[in-house]
C-alpha cells in the first residue's frame, strides 16, 4: 500500500492503490478544492506531484486539456482527481487551500 505524503502539513496517510490523490486526500481529513467533484472540468484540485510520480496513472485528455487552462501549471502538476495511485510512494503539494 502506497504512503501518501501531504504538503506542506506533512501529513502522511497509508492510501490504497487505484485511489485517486483527491479521495487520499480527503480521506486524511486534509482540505483541497474539488469543485467539479472529480469531473476534471474545474482545475481547482491543481497539485504538484513531487516524488513518485511515475507510479501514478498517466495524464489522458481531458485532464491535459484542463491542465492547460491553469496558471501555474509545470511539470509536477496534475489533477489529484485524475491522478490514481499505484503501488509507490507519493508526495503531493497542495497549492490552494478550501
Ligand atoms: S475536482 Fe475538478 S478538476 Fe479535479
Amino acid at each position: 500500500m502506497p504512503v501518501l505524503t501531504i504538503m506542506p502539513s506533512g501529513k502522511q496517510i497509508q492510501a490504497a492503490e487505484g485511489m485517486s490523490i483527491l479521495q487520499a486526500i480527503l480521506s486524511s481529513g486534509e482540505s483541497i478544492n474539488h469543485k467539479c467533484e472529480g469531473k476534471a472540468e474545474c482545475g481547482s484540485c491543481h497539485i504538484f506531484v513531487s516524488e513518485g510520480r511515475k507510479s501514478i496513472s498517466k495524464i489522458q485528455r481531458l485532464e491535459n486539456e484542463k491542465l492547460d487552462t491553469i496558471v501555474g501549471v509545470g511539470s509536477k502538476s496534475r489533477l489529484a482527481c485524475q491522478a490514481i495511485l499505484g503501488n509507490e510512494n507519493v508526495t503531493v503539494e497542495i497549492l490552494t487551500f478550501v
